[in-house]
């Protein structure tokens, strides 16, 4: 992506909505997709455009939308108290946007905008000198959408919202995104005299339109290459669709970038995700958060795995699940492991079928294969955990921590009782509870009870 800079320009975000067709206790913009909400989808492509400020507007659920967002982005804040429509929205902006020569508003509920876009309204807004810009698209089902109304001459009357059309002004599928770009004099000015004569009595910003008609302002539209950029999100079934969109195109980056997915239909990536070159991506396999994925892995089907670290040439087999767990190279898991938060494997360990390792490291070349659990255990190289063994790490109020030397060999069924220490090289008999630390080398089980033979017990006979 190229270097822009637009430093007199200052943008706004509408971001005051209730989102009410949502249905949902959730301010609108905080609904996620593919891992990040609307509105910071929405930030990501503004700060790529290094604008002179960013300021939000909200109002429903103010307080938890700016918690989300303080952090991570440099952004100022705008309350409007009462949401009277977009253009009031943008009225309450007079402040933050003294200093601008531009004033870029986008709604807070487009997520699938992308910065080349803009920067393409930007520039092609200074360079013709126009006073407004508005993005437009043709929509092929331009329903809810304002509807851009020109004269015979082609140029720019008005928008007309949905809910104020008529049957001749629905049919109009050139769109308005609902972006506008304001010299900012001319902005501040037309707001003062915009009125809330329409359906929901709101002020609506796009009523600047035909008043810098009147007033014979420059007024242009600015086309988008991909409509499906400006889809708009104001119910669970379009937030379905954008979501859709926007992995399709995710998807469609990786595979430019050398990673193969079978069935993309049935995956999901997060827009946080890394995946190296070469390595296979099965159907229904689930990448979230902030994972890595190194080259030439092997991953599912059906393998979930939420920001975790997986090295070079790792294999996760079908319906694994990783959890902010770390896999390093040569690793084999699954399937049906599970990894969960501070698991470390270290280079070249296997995981098998049923087993689950929690906070613990799991040393170079060990192999936990099966039905096993393993917390809170440090463990070293070239160990073997026999079937079904587990260390019993919780008293019911404390965790206690597992040590596992190098070269130790677990038999199956075997019960660790922590805290306990095993040394290098030691051998546990299979079966065994082991509750005291276990010398090196040799073999140390805890005692068996004896074996008895019944000789002439019979099997009980079906009735
Ligand atoms: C809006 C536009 C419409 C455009 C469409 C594109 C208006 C009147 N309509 O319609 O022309 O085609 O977007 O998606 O501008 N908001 C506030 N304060 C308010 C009202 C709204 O901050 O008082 C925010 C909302 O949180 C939302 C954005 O403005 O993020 C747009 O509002 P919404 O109600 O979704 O407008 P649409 O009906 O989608
Ligand atoms: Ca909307």
């Amino acid at each position: 992506m190229p270097h822009y800079s637009f430093s007199n320009t200052q943008v706004l975000v509408l971001a005051a909505g209730k989102g009410t067709r949502m249905r949902s206790a959730k301010p609108k913009v905080l609904h996620e997709l593919l891992g990040k909400s609307m509105l910071e989808h929405v930030l990501i492509s503004l700060e790529a455009l290094n604008v002179g400020g960013i300021a939000i507007v909200t109002g429903h659920g103010s307080k938890q939308v700016q918690d989300t967002m303080n952090a991570q982005h440099d952004v100022s804040w705008v309350l409007q108290a009462e949401q009277l429509g977009t253009g009031h929205a943008v009225q309450q902006c007079k402040d933050v946007c003294a200093d601008a020569e531009h004033v870029l508003i986008v709604c807070g509920d487009t997520p699938l905008l992308q910065t080349n876009t803009l920067a393409k309204m930007l520039t092609e807004h200074v360079h013709s000198s126009s006073d407004i810009s508005l993005l437009s698209a043709f929509q092929e089902n331009p329903y809810g959408y304002g509807r851009i109304v020109r004269d015979q001459q082609g140029n720019m009357l008005k928008v007309v919202e949905e809910r104020d059309a008529n049957d001749h002004i629905q049919a109009i599928q050139e769109v308005s995104s609902g972006i506008f770009c304001v010299r900012q004099s001319v902005l501040f000015e037309l707001l003062k005299e915009v009125d809330n004569d329409n359906e929901q009595a709101e002020y609506y910003l796009p009523s600047i339109l035909p008043l810098a008609v009147q007033k014979a302002y420059s007024v242009q539209s600015c086309l988008m290459r991909d409509a499906n950029e400006m889809l708009g999100i104001n119910d669970r079934t379009q937030l379905r669709n954008a979501a859709k969109v926007l992995q399709n195109r995710v998807i469609l980056d990786w595979e430019k970038q050398g990673v193969t997915i079978e069935q993309p239909e049935t995956v999901r990536i997060d827009v946080s995700v890394h995946i190296g070159t070469d390595t296979l991506i099965r159907a229904g396999t689930q990448l979230l958060g902030h994972t890595h994925v190194g080259d030439a892995c092997d991953i599912g089907p059906y393998a979930v795995i939420n920001s975790a670290w997986v090295d070079d040439d790792v294999m996760i087999d079908a319906f694994s699940h990783v959890d902010h767990a770390h896999i390093s190279m040569h690793g084999k898991v699954g399937p049906y492991a599970r990894l969960r938060p501070e698991a470390y494997l270290d280079e070249g360990v296997k995981i098998g079928n049923f087993v689950e390792i929690k906070k613990a490291v799991i040393g170079k070349g060990s192999k936990v294969n099966h039905l096993s659990y393993i917390g809170d255990t440090q463990m070293g190289q070239d160990c073997n955990i026999g079937a079904g063994s587990i260390t019993c790490n919780y008293d019911g109020a404390n965790k206690h921590k597992t040590i596992i030397g190098d070269h130790v060999f677990v038999g199956s069924g075997t019960r660790l009782i922590a805290p306990v220490e095993v040394n290098d090289g030691a051998t546990l008999g299979a079966g065994s509870i082991i509750t005291r630390d276990v010398n090196p080398d040799g073999l140390t089980l805890s005692v068996r009870s004896e074996q008895r033979y019944v000789k002439h017990w019979q099997r009980p006979e079906k009735k």
